[in-house]
């Protein structure tokens, strides 16, 4: 069977391309999902590309997740920082976690350089933009 990634987007991430493109680049929220979609083909997953402003739909997904035994890649945002309960969800995941920020997170504002998920995450990866989904889906692909 197929593995599936739950590839799980926060608030203001479907606002991609027209969002602080200084920061975030021009890159859209589809074009994030079809980076995903390319390299989940190349490595032989099934990606679900997914993206929420609302909180608690964020963690009914994260429940799915841990309830399915799927893989999550998690760009949870401004959540990152401030959310607890995103945490508590992230923490049921019995298959690996990987935080992902398209900004380099620790070259900005403070508040950004605490992350209430990557102590749970098996890996990190920030500033790499939508290279770092691709990066993320290829170490997937053989943990
Ligand atoms: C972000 C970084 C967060 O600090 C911010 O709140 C976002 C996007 C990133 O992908 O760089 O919404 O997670």
């Amino acid at each position: 069977m197929t593995l599936t990634v739950l590839v799980l987007n926060g608030p203001n991430l479907g606002r991609l391309g027209v969002r602080e493109p200084d920061v975030y680049g021009t890159a859209t929220y589809e074009d994030l999902v079809q980076r995903c979609q390319e390299v989940a083909k190349e490595t032989g997953l099934e990606v679900d590309v997914r993206q929420t402003d609302s909180e608690s739909e964020m963690i009914g997904w994260l429940h799915e997740a841990a309830d399915e035994g799927a893989p999550v890649i998690l760009n949870a945002g401004a959540w990152t920082h401030t959310s607890v309960a995103v945490r508590d969800a992230a923490s049921q995941l019995t298959s690996p976690l990987v935080e992902v920020h398209l900004s380099n997170v620790y070259a900005r504002e403070t508040f950004r350089h605490t992350s209430y998920l990557s102590d749970i995450a098996v890996a990190v990866v920030v500033g790499m933009g939508l290279e770092g989904y691709a990066a993320a889906l290829r170490f997937l692909a053989q943990v």
